[in-house]
């Protein structure tokens, strides 16, 4: 097999543009490190972590023979996880039980030869399979199954709801047509652990670690890949000289953190853009208030965010990570409404002066500690569980709360998911967002200090509003659109299902049908869609000014 396939470094030539996705395929051996039972954060940060730095991502010829490609990389070691998937062409993940196996394959690739054009000498773990003449088996790829890697159509999800039997099973359905599935989660730790390569040329201490919705159980699949580089591994105290003479290195320095971040961000950016095989479109956005640099990896089909010092935007990933783990209607509610908000034209992929997801989540997560009983505790309550290692101060603020979800015992509340969307809309759409802000760690209504149309406080930075960037048209949308689905859920077509065949939109999908089609023809029609347009110039006006922000405004 040595023979017949042969592999390559990847050299950092742009890839032509497809995104489609994947084929994936089973276990080679029982993998014990399948996230089955609930894990706290880090432990499955640190797990997934290192099952990437094991692993290989090769591009393979389309018609690769899995039988054989298998075969060849057992010959480096024995090989805990493999799958294919497609974007930009053909590729395979695959996981080695051991570092070694990774070493072995490196050890024997070899540079590409190329005639007309120059490339990198970076040698990555990004590679690609070569094949002799040999080793091509016309239709092999008929074993390989395709699985999608990219989020449902609407419409398909309408048909796929629709012919659920309850709204709660809708709910829940949902959720999990949307999830990232276990393969895009480990390919995107594994793009992190691609990216620490690089990174780790200037800061070999260092890592980079996802955060936001590819790690807080809210992911849908194609969201973005936030990322944070972390170099708290290097300034760890050395152990204390106890003589007449001690050394410490000499720096370069900067007159702010800020400045440090920016330099840090623009030099890795830079070679990632430079050096890194199939990372293309690099954009730095260090004025931002959360100094970043964006970039598509082709070879994932992922859109990248790499910050850094950016610590307070784990722990907030952390606290929704935990709510979602604790009762399995907050990710069917919180996913359901992300759906719909995005539907209805109430969040954007567009930075401005939209809701963004993180926003809908944390109010998600308020309308839920709001309920009598509670389903899920307030942020205070969580601080007072922690144990002595989960003590944690960040710039100042106080981010303590209990990492081991098995302390946290939740109340007794039993109400369904077809009680509880409905509840929501009727709970938002009377809010009184003029006077009172919300507030997750005291799990009230606040009033409100500031002239933002809508206010939230951050959980942990408690002077600062998460939804600063949403302007009143916006708010004034959401609020409509949560009357009008109150509304709309209440009408006994709408409420149950009418049809046996199934076919027509009805409770959740009901909701996804965007708003203008949804009431056509009935009394409760709020906006035309000149007043529509109207608004979201508005807002695309009012958020000039902030668009350069990414959505980190607070
Ligand atoms: P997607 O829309 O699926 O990408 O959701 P997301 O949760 O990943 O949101 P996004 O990519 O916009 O931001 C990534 C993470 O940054 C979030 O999960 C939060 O932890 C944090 N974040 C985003 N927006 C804000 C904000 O306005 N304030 C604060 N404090 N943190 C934010
Ligand atoms: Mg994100």
């Amino acid at each position: 097999f040595k023979r017949l396939y042969r592999l390559h470094y990847c050299s950092s030539r742009r890839a032509s543009a497809k995104n489609v996705v994947v084929e994936a395929e089973t276990s080679v051996k029982k993998d014990h490190c399948e996230t089955g039972g609930k894990k706290s954060f880090y432990d499955l940060l640190e797990e997934r972590g290192e099952q990437a730095a094991r692993s290989l991502l090769i591009s393979c010829p389309s018609n690769t023979c899995e039988k054989k490609f298998l075969k060849h990389m057992s010959t480096h070691g024995d090989i805990n996880k493999y799958f294919f998937y497609e974007s930009f062409g053909t590729y395979a993940v695959v996981e080695f039980a051991k570092k070694e196996g990774v070493f072995s394959v490196l050890e024997r690739a070899s540079l590409p030869h190329l005639q007309h054009e120059a490339a990198v000498p970076f040698k990555s773990r990004l590679l690609s399979l070569k094949t002799d003449k040999l080793g091509d088996v016309p239709n092999s790829q008929k074993s390989i199954k395709f699985l999608n890697q990219t989020s449902m159509p609407v419409n398909d999800l309408i048909k796929k709801l629709s012919k659920e039997d309850s709204i709660d099973q809708q709910l829940y359905s949902l959720t999990e047509a949307y999830q990232l599935t276990e393969e895009n989660i480990r390919l995107r730790f594994l793009v992190c652990s691609l990216l620490k390569d690089i990174a780790a040329s200037y800061f070999p201490e260092c890592s980079i670690k996802p955060f936001g919705s590819s790690v807080n159980g809210f992911g849908k699949l194609g969201c973005d890949l936030d990322m944070f580089l972390d170099l708290d591994g290097i300034s760890e105290a050395a152990p204390k000289q106890v003589r007449a003479y001690s050394l410490e290195y000499q720096l370069k320095r900067t007159s702010t953190e800020r400045a440090a971040t920016q330099s840090i961000l623009s030099v890795i950016g830079e070679c990632v853009d430079q050096f890194g095989p199939g990372c293309v479109g690099m954009q730095k956005i260090l004025n931002a208030r959360c100094p970043l640099v964006r970039f598509s990896h082709q070879p994932s089909g992922f859109q990248c965010d790499l910050t850094a010092n950016n610590r307070v935007a784990m722990k907030s990933s952390e606290l929704l990570y935990l709510y979602g783990q604790l009762d399995e209607r907050v990710r069917a509610l919180v996913f359901s409404v992300r759906c719909w908000a995005r539907v209805q034209g109430i969040t954007s992929n567009i930075p401005g002066a939209w809701l963004t997801n993180f926003t809908i989540t944390v109010m998600v997560i308020f309308f839920l500690q709001k309920r009598s009983p509670p389903m899920i505790p307030i942020l205070d309550h969580l601080q007072k569980l922690a144990g002595p290692m989960d003590k944690s101060t960040i710039d100042g603020n106080d981010c303590t709360f209990v990492s081991d979800l098995t302390k946290v015992k939740v109340q007794n509340n039993t109400e369904t998911l077809e009680h509880l969307l409905p509840e929501f809309f009727e709970f938002y759409g009377n809010f009184d967002f003029n006077k009172l802000s919300i507030n997750i760690r005291k799990g009230k209504e606040q009033t409100k200090t500031e002239a933002s149309p809508l206010h939230i406080q951050n959980p942990f930075e408690q002077s600062l509003n998460v939804s600063r960037n949403v302007n009143a048209t916006q708010l004034q949308r959401f609020v409509l659109l949560c009357q009008e689905s109150a509304w709309l859920v209440q009408q006994n077509e709408v409420a149950r299902r009418s049809s046996a065949t199934g076919n027509t939109p009805w409770g959740l999908a009901a909701l996804l049908v965007p708003l203008a089609a949804a009431t056509k023809g009935k009394k409760r029609g709020t906006q035309t869609p000149a007043s529509r347009i109207k608004g979201l110039l508005e807002s695309l006006k009012s958020s000039k000014s902030q668009a350069s922000n990414n959505g980190i405004k607070a």
